[in-house]
């Protein structure tokens, strides 16, 4: 089974994670307790022992709470990834605090919820306007200290911010959004990671189910689907997003895998990344996406992916609009 080192720990991942944002039924219309389990019990059978959640993932922690329940005795053959800094207010709305006492409470609250006395990778969810990233960094430093954590990582900083970060605590993984049509990281982020051995650990990888290319054109998104606020799913970005995934598909039937498969597999062969979350809603989808490992597309494939990409153009800011 395919492993990589997170930054310079000893920490092995596989290159495919389970993004544990969808499991908690919250944003998932039609997603129950009962397939959220179902889907982390096929991370064991798929060779899956990364964990990507997060102290806001879930009106109150349910996804850390199903992590608990499905590991149960395993807890050991789990690499467990929490974030702390964001959480939901009363009206529903996501909150950045990441003062020190706020990350050193919502680590506590996340170990409680995940049943375990230590993760082996906390994050600074995103950077709070009101805090120096650094007093945020330090106090991640002093919970890895502590022991409360293996490792620290960082998400949704700028270069300057992650400077700053690397600066206050020992830094092994950034998160970063990347996929197919959202590149940015690879001009100053990933040759920064490169030179400072961080790995970067991507979300996003399928654009929240769009490269897995089974929404249809005419596809109507729930109401409370955060899908129906952002540029990429709409108008003129979602027909070019659209053709794309037809050629996709194209070149994933003629490698015979399928376009979610080929679409990961490239995430985790680009230089300097070193694992692709992919959220799933049901085991079969983790299934699908587990298929991305353990394989290599060819030259021509690879090439095929770089014109079909080029024939798609430059893509709108993914942004709500
Ligand atoms: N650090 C951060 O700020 C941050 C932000 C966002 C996400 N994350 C992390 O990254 C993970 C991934 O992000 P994400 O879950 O939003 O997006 P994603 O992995 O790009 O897409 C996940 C969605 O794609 C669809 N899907 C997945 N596999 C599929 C398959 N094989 N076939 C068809 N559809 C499939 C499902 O939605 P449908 O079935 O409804 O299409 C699923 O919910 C999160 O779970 C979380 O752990 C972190």
């Amino acid at each position: 089974m395919e492993r990589r080192r997170l930054g310079k720990t000893d920490i092995e991942i596989s290159p495919v994670a389970l993004g544990c944002w969808p499991i908690a039924g919250m944003t998932s219309p039609g997603v129950t307790d009962e397939s959220s389990l179902a889907t982390l019990e096929a991370c064991f059978e798929l060779g899956i022992n990364f964990l990507d959640t997060a102290y806001c993932y879930g009106a109150q922690g349910e996804s850390e709470r199903l992590i608990a329940r499905a590991l149960g005795s395993r807890r050991d053959e789990m690499v467990i990834a929490t974030k702390g800094g964001l959480h939901w207010n009363a009206d529903r709305k996501m909150v950045k605090d990441a003062r020190p006492e706020t990350l050193r409470r919502e680590c506590e609250e996340s170990l409680q919820r995940l049943g375990t006395d230590r993760v082996e990778l906390l994050y600074l969810h995103a950077p709070d306007p009101e805090v120096a990233v650094a007093e945020s960094a330090g106090e991640l430093a002093r919970l890895l200290a502590e022991g409360k954590t293996r490792s620290v990582g960082a998400s949704n900083l700028d270069l300057a911010q992650l400077e700053e970060f690397a600066s206050a605590c020992p830094l092994s993984v950034f998160q970063p959004p990347y996929n197919m049509i959202q590149r940015d990281i690879e001009t100053d982020i990933v040759p920064w990671c490169q030179r400072h051995q961080v790995s970067v650990v991507v979300y996003w990888p399928l654009m929240k189910g769009l490269l897995a290319g089974k929404l249809a054109r005419d596809h109507q998104f729930a109401d409370m689907d955060s899908r129906n606020k952002y540029s990429q799913f709409k108008g003129e970005e979602w027909e070019k997003n659209q053709q794309l995934v037809d050629e996709l598909r194209e070149i994933a039937t003629g490698s015979g895998h399928t376009v979610a498969q080929l679409v990961v597999n490239w995430t985790i062969h680009q230089p300097g990344i070193t694992a692709a979350l992919c959220g799933a809603k049901r085991p079969e989808q983790i299934r699908d996406n587990a298929g991305a490992m353990g394989w290599q597309l060819s030259t021509e494939e690879q090439a095929s992916i770089a014109a079909a990409l080029a024939r798609r153009g430059e893509p709108a800011e993914m942004k709500a609009v």
